[in-house]
């Protein structure tokens, strides 16, 4: 038997996510800048690599795999990444694979997405205004998401929609995106905006509506019920009773998760960053391209990696500044 991995303060690390490209097709304020550089293609890893790396990370105990961006699916020949990780379900090793995306392309990949495994998507939605998400992704357009949407529904894929909260923006949509995720069967989490890179003329704290202050907006219309549910993600959940729906807050600023924390993220370079929050990060690529036939190198260098995870993130808006602000963009590391 392999050990499994726990980190110094005795977490077992079971989830990995997986950013397949920093590239993406949409640019999302509270995300990018408008000009963004982006890593020459040759750093990449190849989907060969890849395979390689999830397949230790299998093997020392993964049970999560999630592969982000950037938007993966812009990603060249990825379906082939995610059905030679179907293999890892059909052993039983794996309990799930799956994507978070911003639904552009779910309209090509949908069927693909399910035969290789996938049962679920997490697509990220903020509002369902055609001006505003023109507005606040940049470059997208909503009825191409919508449409992908329905397509991810129709080859039998659960959908949950991610929505980040954003003070000014998407607070008087909360209860019109709620009822249409109702209405289409649709779970709904709600993240609060995180300090993560330099986004041009935008404020963070501008942008902040604390999920505290969501929940309480739910409260004057519903009946709240907190769940001990969890699906091995950061979001807690409460079912409104008077629609049976599962709503999900993820609280970084308003409240701090870190202590359940289960999980680390591989970069398409081959960076392993063990939080999301702070700099500290371990370059897997030299154990995995210098020992090619062995992966002993390569579990080694991962346990190591484990054994600096951090204690938690520093974000803090409590100042009326934002602290522990990150250089990177969410897209480097997937969320
Ligand atoms: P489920 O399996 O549906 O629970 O998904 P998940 O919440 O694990 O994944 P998802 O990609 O939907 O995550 C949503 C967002 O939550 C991410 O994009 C991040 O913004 C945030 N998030 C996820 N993990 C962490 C974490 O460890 N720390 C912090 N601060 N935020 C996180
Ligand atoms: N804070 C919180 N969430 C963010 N996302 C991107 N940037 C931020 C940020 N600064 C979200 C996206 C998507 C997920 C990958 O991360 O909306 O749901
Ligand atoms: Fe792309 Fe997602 Fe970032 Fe938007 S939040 S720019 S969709 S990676």
């Amino acid at each position: 038997m392999t050990a499994p991995l726990i980190d110094p303060f005795a977490r077992a690390i079971t989830y990995l996510r997986v950013s397949v490209t920093d590239r993406c097709d949409f640019r999302c304020v509270y995300c990018m800048s408008e000009n963004m550089t982006f890593l020459p293609k040759k750093e990449l890893l190849t989907l060969e690599e890849l395979d390689r790396m999830c397949t230790t990370f299998v093997k020392l105990g993964v049970q999560k795999l999630r592969i982000t961006g950037g938007e993966p699916l812009v990603r060249r020949d990825i379906m082939t990444f995610f059905q030679s990780m179907g293999r890892h379900l059909d052993s039983g090793a794996l309990k799930e694979l799956t994507l978070t995306t911003n639904g552009s392309q779910l309209g090509r990949f949908a069927d693909d997405l399910y035969a290789a495994g996938v049962r679920r998507v997490n697509v990220s939605l903020d509002t369902l205004d055609e001006q505003k998400f023109a507005d606040v992704t940049r470059w997208g357009r909503l009825p191409q998401i919508l449409k992908g949407i329905d397509a991810a529904q129709k080859a039998g894929l659960r959908v949950k929609i991610n929505a980040v909260a954003l003070k000014g923006f998407n607070e008087d949509e909360l209860p019109s995106i709620t009822e249409w995720c109702a209405e289409r069967d649709m779970d709904l989490t709600w993240i609060e905006v995180m300090p993560m890179g330099d986004i041009g003329n935008e404020n963070r704290l501008d942008q902040y509506w604390s999920l505290k202050d969501v929940r309480a907006t739910y409260a004057d219309h519903y009946t709240v019920t907190d769940l001990a549910e969890r699906t091995g993600g950061p979001a807690r959940y409460v079912r409104l009773e008077e629609t049976n729906q599962k709503i999900g807050f993820i609280t970084p600023l308003s409240h701090n998760f870190c202590e359940s924390c289960n999980r680390v993220r591989l970069t398409c370079t081959g960076e392993l960053f063990m939080c999301l929050g702070q700099e500290d990060m371990a370059d897997l690529r030299p154990a995995l391209r210098e020992h090619p036939d062995t992966e002993a190198p390569l579990e080694e260098a991962i346990r190591a990696a484990i054994n600096l995870k951090p204690k938690g993130h520093d974000f803090d808006y409590s100042r009326q500044r934002a602290d522990g602000t990150m250089s990177r963009h969410m897209s480097h590391t997937g969320g």
